[in-house]
């Protein structure tokens, strides 16, 4: 395979019980600008976007969902008909959703585990400048997304094929214990999507990344202040070395809110194992 060209996590689709049970935490603890989408969806904005992140009321919608983006109309083009030679079947966007995702092309289907992917090109804009929820530096977006996805995974291997050889995602490094996964990258960041193999499908946690170490330091702070669970204690990862802390969030999945991480050269990067995910810290509630 090989003409594909995925650029970077664009954005995300996340359910909750009721979306606006997030506007706090996203704003006063994350930093992110919340703003009210369509009837009860809430919208994140991380930076000049229109917005990163959608939550939508989780009864009657279709769960997470994923945005990864390409260069152009003719990129997304060249993407359906790759998905389509193996097999995939691919459907169009609908007006609708192009419209709800402010995107000018959108394509989905679904990945062995049953995760719907999206790809999409041309995203809008917000309006006006993104207006931070507390004090902080920044996020990491640009050119290397919006963070990163952890899937769990019923089987890691039709998976890790579907991401790698289909979609040309290149491996980063991978852990075979004491549980099973593979890491991935589409740009310099680390890893924009791991799959870990626990025998279900659903979402583990997203990350975001700030510019400056002290934004996670404060996002520490408040979250114990304001009695949020931390999921895992402040530390750092062995691979992308990112300094970072897990939160519960409101839909009850977690959030790493970090900083720091690595960015690969793939002229240089060699794929190897991993026997730990944290060299410090990052200790279970
Ligand atoms: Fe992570």
């Amino acid at each position: 395979m090989g003409t594909m060209d995925v650029q970077s996590l664009g954005y995300l689709r996340i359910t909750a019980e009721d979306p606006h049970n997030w506007a706090g935490f996203a704003s006063h603890v994350l930093g992110m600008e919340a703003i009210p989408g369509d009837g009860d969806v809430l919208h994140l904005r991380m930076d000049d976007r229109h917005h990163r992140i959608a939550i939508e009321p989780a009864n009657g919608s279709e769960g997470f969902s994923y945005g990864w983006e390409v260069a152009d109309a003719a990129a997304l083009d060249v993407a359906a008909g790759e998905l389509e030679a193996v097999g995939v079947a691919v459907t169009a966007g609908t007006k609708t959703e192009l419209e709800s995702r402010r995107v000018a092309g959108m394509i989905h289907c679904l990945d062995p585990a049953g995760h719907r992917v999206e790809l999409f090109c041309g995203a809008d804009g917000g309006d006006g400048e993104f207006t931070p929820g507390r004090d902080i530096s920044g996020f990491k977006t640009g050119e290397l997304g919006l963070g990163h996805v952890v899937l769990m995974v019923p089987e890691l291997e039709p998976a890790v094929r579907f991401y790698q050889d289909v979609l040309g995602f290149r491996v980063s490094d991978y852990m075979l214990a004491p549980f099973k996964a593979t890491f991935l990258h589409t740009n310099p960041r680390h890893h924009s999507l791991a799959l870990l193999e626990v025998g279900v499908s659903a979402l583990h946690h997203f990350m975001v990344e700030l510019d400056d170490v002290d934004d996670v330091g404060r996002g520490y702070d408040l979250v114990q202040a304001e009695g949020i669970e931390v999921a895992r204690t402040l530390g750092r990862h062995t691979n992308d070395r990112m300094i970072s802390f897990y939160a519960r969030t409101p839909s009850g999945f977690e959030l790493e809110y970090g900083w720091g991480g690595y960015l690969v050269d793939d002229a240089s990067w060699e794929p190897c194992e991993l026997t730990a995910t944290s060299s410090w810290g990052h200790t279970p509630a």
